[in-house]
């Protein structure tokens, strides 16, 4: 390697390391960042999480949200439950394994009693992120101006009423001017302090939503589970090939010297 070579090559490891660093440094400030920007950690591949988090799911989303584009025997499929365990388990208001998760609230209703349209759910850990939700659905907090008594950190002056509040009990949030430059002040968010406890823990109560957004997660792109295995199974078949053409052109070009 030439001199110059050398030095462009030194140039190009420094830049490695700096964005592994300032990736890492990211990392750490979303692990602290007090609810707001906290990291979901799911796992797509963890099958009893699914299974937990579509029953959380049924039970506290499905009165006001839809997921038009799943099908309850697909998620049987996919999450190994049998048609039974769906029908006395999952299905509380529709007749056929094979029917969509529908719900039978008209959006003009809701439209008409939340002043918003709950969204379908299908796809929103796509357009929003799983990171998003997790924190939205740990976001609510108390907020008497409000019609539904909270109010959401992630989405302010949020219709949607906290449906897990008997879970994870009430919670204020505590802002304060905090000087961003000197002399200058804005109001921030710095943490939230509990009021009434829930009937889970704080940890528990994390675990329940993690498994939630994970099924959301899961719902959004179900071919994901398939889409690892397989690409599990296209780099093993690339090595082998790898190899064959190795022992090939081997014995191929043994003769010429
Ligand atoms: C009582 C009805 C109701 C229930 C039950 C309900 N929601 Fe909602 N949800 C709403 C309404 C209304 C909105 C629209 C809020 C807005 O735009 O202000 C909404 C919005 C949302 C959004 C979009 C947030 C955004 O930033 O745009 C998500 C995600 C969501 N809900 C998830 C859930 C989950 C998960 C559950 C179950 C734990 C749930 N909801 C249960 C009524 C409900």
């Amino acid at each position: 390697m030439s001199f110059s070579k050398a030095m462009k090559f030194n140039k190009f490891i420094y830049a490695l390391v700096a964005v592994a660093m300032m990736a890492l440094s990211a990392g750490v400030q979303a692990a602290g960042g007090g609810g707001l920007h906290d990291s979901v950690g799911n796992d797509v591949a963890d099958t009893a999480s699914l299974q937990r988090g579509v029953r959380n799911y049924v039970n506290y989303c499905m009165g006001c949200h839809s997921m038009q584009y799943v099908r309850y025997n697909s998620v049987g499929e996919d999450l190994g439950l049998t048609d039974e365990q769906l029908i006395n388990n999952l299905m509380f208001s529709a007749e056929r394994t094979t029917d969509l998760m529908t719900i039978a609230m008209p959006p003009e209703s809701a439209e008409q009693w939340f002043g918003q349209t709950p969204p379908d759910l299908s796809l929103i850990a796509r357009s929003l992120g799983a990171d998003y939700l997790y924190n939205f659905l740990r976001g609510f907090y108390l907020d008497e101006s409000s019609p539904t008594g909270v109010n959401n950190l992630l989405l302010p002056n949020a219709s949607m009423p906290h449906v897990l509040w008997e879970l994870q009990g009430t919670q204020r949030a505590i802002f304060d001017e905090v000087e961003y430059a000197p002399g200058f002040t804005r109001v921030e968010f710095v943490g939230f302090e509990q009021v009434t406890p829930g009937k889970l823990t704080p940890e528990e109560y994390d675990m329940f939503v993690r498994d939630l957004v994970n099924f959301l997660d899961y719902a959004g792109a179900p071919e994901q589970l398939e889409r690892t295995y397989l690409g599990i199974w296209v780099i093993l078949f690339l090595l082998v090939f790898l190899l064959l053409s190795y022992l090939l052109k081997n014995e191929i070009w043994k003769d010429v010297k």
